[in-house]
C-alpha cells in the first residue's frame, strides 16, 4: 500500500481568496460606477434579506489591517478581484485614478509583506453600463474588455506573475443569463450559451493581448467544476446525461483553449434551441492556445440521471445541488430529461455535500484534459457557525472539510496531477451573492454591525499547515486556537 505524502511540494502555493463585490463595500466611493450586482442587489426578491454590497466587510477602507492579518496567518498567496467598475466606472472609456490607486495600495503591500498577489479581473461586477448597452450577449461587452485587462496589466503586470481573466464563467452564464439567479437575472437558454462563447472569446482576446504587454505574466481562466456522475453507471442514457453536463460545466471552458473546438456533444444536444451562430468564422481559431493555467474552483460533487419526468421529481434539495441558488428556469441547457439527485452525505450550510473524492478525481480528470499547470483558485464550505460563550467559533466542520481537501489535493499532485497551489475560499465570511450575509464561508469571522474580524478554529488550523507545510492532523484544531482567539 503507498500512503500519500503529507507535505506540500516545494513552490506549491498556499494561500486564500477573496472577490471584490463580496467584501470591498465602498460601493459609491472613490469613483466607483454601479455595477450588475448593484442593480440585482436592488431588485426586491433577489438577494436573500435584501441583502447587498454596499459596505460587505468594509475592506475598502480596513484593507491594510486586513493584509496585516494575512501577514499573521502566514498566507504565502492571495488571490483577490479587480472591480472593473472601481477602475473604469463605466466599462469603456475614461480610468479611475483613484480606483486604480486603491488596488496600487493593495498590490504594493502584498509585495512588499511577501505575500504573492492573483489577480481575477473579473469576479461578476461586470459595469452596469455595459450591461445597458447589452452585457455578455453583445460583442461590444468583448471589444470594452480587452483595454481594461490590457490597462490592469500595464499598471500591475511588473508586480503581478498571476492572472485570471474569468472567475467561473460558467457562473456568469448559466447563472445569470440562464437561471435569472445572479446578475444580470435573465432566464434564457440561448442567451446562456451566448455569454459563455462570448466570455470564452474576451478571455482569448484579453490573454493574447495581455501577454503582448507583458510576456512574463501567466494568465489563465478559473473554472467552477461539477462533477456529473452517472446515478446508473451502466445506463447508457444516465452516462449520457452526465456527457451533457460535463460538457456544459467543464469541458466547454478548456476544450476550446487546447483543441479551439467546442465538446462534440453541445452542438446536438441543443440543437433544438439553437443553431450555435453566435459563434463567428475565426472565433475558436482564436481561442486555440490561449491559455497559460487553469484554476479550479471546487465545492461539492454530483450525481445525475436521465429522466423524461424529471419537472415532478426535481427536488429543492437537488435544485440546490447544481448551483448557487434556484432561479426561474434551470442554468443546464438542454437539460430537459437530465436530473439532479439530491445529495448525499454530510451537506454544508449551502446543501452541497462534502465529497473530496469527487474533487481528487476532478483534479487528476482535468490533468489528463488539459495538460495544463491547475491552481485550486476556491475551495470551502459554509456552515452555521456560533461564537462560543469564551469567544472561540469552534468550526470544526470546516477544519474538516480543509483537511480532507487538503489530502485530496495531495493524493492528486502523488498520482501525477500537477497541482501548484491552494487557495482557501474564504478569507473572512462575505457577501456570498444570491445568498446575502446568510452563508458564511471565511476562516476568519466578520460581525457585520460592528465589522471586526475574527479567527475561527479553522483559521488556527489553516495558520499552522501553512508553517509546516504539510497536512495538520484535524483533531488538532481545538488545540491550536487561542482562547479568545485573535480579533482584528
Ligand atoms: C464560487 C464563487 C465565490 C463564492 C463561492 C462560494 O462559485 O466564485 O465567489 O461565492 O462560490
Amino acid at each position: 500500500m503507498t500512503t500519500t505524502p503529507s507535505r506540500f511540494p516545494d513552490g506549491f502555493l498556499l494561500g486564500a481568496a477573496t472577490a471584490s463585490y463580496q467584501i470591498e463595500g465602498g460601493a459609491r466611493e472613490g469613483g466607483r460606477g454601479p455595477s450588475i450586482w448593484d442593480t440585482f442587489s436592488a431588485t426586491p426578491g433577489k438577494v436573500v434579506g435584501g441583502d447587498n454590497g454596499d459596505v460587505a466587510c468594509d475592506h475598502f477602507h480596513r484593507w491594510a489591517e486586513d493584509i496585516d492579518m494575512m501577514v499573521e496567518l502566514g498566507l504565502e498567496a492571495y488571490r483577490f478581484s479587480i472591480a472593473w467598475p472601481r477602475v473604469q466606472p463605466g466599462g469603456t472609456g475614461e480610468f479611475n485614478p483613484e480606483g486604480i490607486a486603491f488596488y496600487r495600495g493593495i498590490v504594493d503591500r502584498l509585495v512588499e509583506k511577501g505575500i504573492k498577489p492573483l489577480i481575477t479581473l473579473y469576479h461578476w461586477d461586470l459595469p452596469q453600463e455595459l450591461e445597458d448597452r447589452g452585457g455578455w450577449l453583445s460583442r461590444e461587452t468583448v471589444d470594452a474588455f480587452v483595454p481594461y485587462a490590457v490597462r490592469m496589466v500595464e499598471e500591475f503586470g511588473v508586480d503581478v506573475e498571476m492572472w485570471t481573466t474569468f472567475n467561473e464563467p460558467w457562473v456568469s452564464s448559466f447563472v445569470g443569463y440562464g437561471a435569472g439567479a445572479h446578475a444580470p437575472g435573465h432566464a434564457d437558454d440561448v442567451e446562456a450559451l451566448t455569454a459563455a462563447h462570448h466570455l470564452n472569446l474576451a478571455h482569448a482576446r484579453a490573454y493574447r493581448a495581455m501577454k503582448a504587454v507583458n510576456a512574463d505574466i501567466q494568465v489563465g481562466l478559473v473554472n467552477n467544476c461539477h462533477t456529473p456522475r452517472p446515478w446508473d453507471p451502466s445506463n447508457p442514457k444516465d452516462i449520457a446525461a452526465a456527457a451533457h453536463i460535463d460538457a456544459l460545466a467543464n469541458t466547454m471552458w478548456h476544450q476550446p483553449f487546447i483543441e479551439g473546438s467546442y465538446p462534440e456533444v453541445l452542438a446536438p444536444n441543443t440543437a433544438h434551441l439553437t443553431d450555435w451562430s453566435f459563434v463567428h468564422d475565426g472565433d475558436l481559431a482564436e481561442m486555440k492556445g490561449a491559455v497559460d493555467w487553469f484554476g479550479i474552483n471546487y465545492y461539492a460533487s454530483h450525481v445525475v440521471r436521465h429522466n423524461p419526468n424529471k419537472a415532478a421529481a426535481q427536488s429543492e434539495l437537488a435544485t440546490l445541488a447544481d448551483g448557487h441558488k434556484a432561479g426561474a428556469n434551470s442554468p443546464w441547457a438542454g437539460d430537459e430529461e437530465i436530473e439532479f439527485m439530491p445529495p448525499t452525505g454530510k451537506r454544508t450550510a449551502m446543501g452541497w455535500n462534502v465529497d473530496p473524492s469527487a474533487f481528487h478525481a476532478h483534479l487528476l480528470k482535468t490533468h489528463r484534459e488539459t495538460g495544463k499547470p491547475l491552481y485550486v483558485t476556491e475551495n470551502g464550505s459554509a456552515w452555521d457557525d456560533v461564537v462560543d460563550e469564551d469567544g472561540r467559533v469552534r468550526d470544526a466542520d470546516r477544519v474538516d472539510y480543509l483537511h480532507g481537501h487538503l489530502d485530496a489535493v495531495l493524493k492528486a499532485i502523488a498520482e501525477g496531477a500537477d497541482v501548484r497551489g491552494y487557495m482557501a475560499w474564504s478569507l473572512m465570511d462575505n457577501f456570498e451573492w444570491a445568498q446575502g450575509y446568510a452563508k458564511r464561508f471565511g476562516i476568519v469571522r466578520v460581525d457585520y454591525d460592528t465589522l471586526e474580524r475574527r479567527w475561527k478554529d479553522s483559521a488556527y488550523y489553516y495558520r499552522e499547515v501553512l508553517r509546516r507545510r504539510e497536512l495538520v492532523p484535524a483533531e488538532e484544531a481545538e488545540r491550536l486556537a487561542d482562547t479568545p482567539p485573535r480579533t482584528f
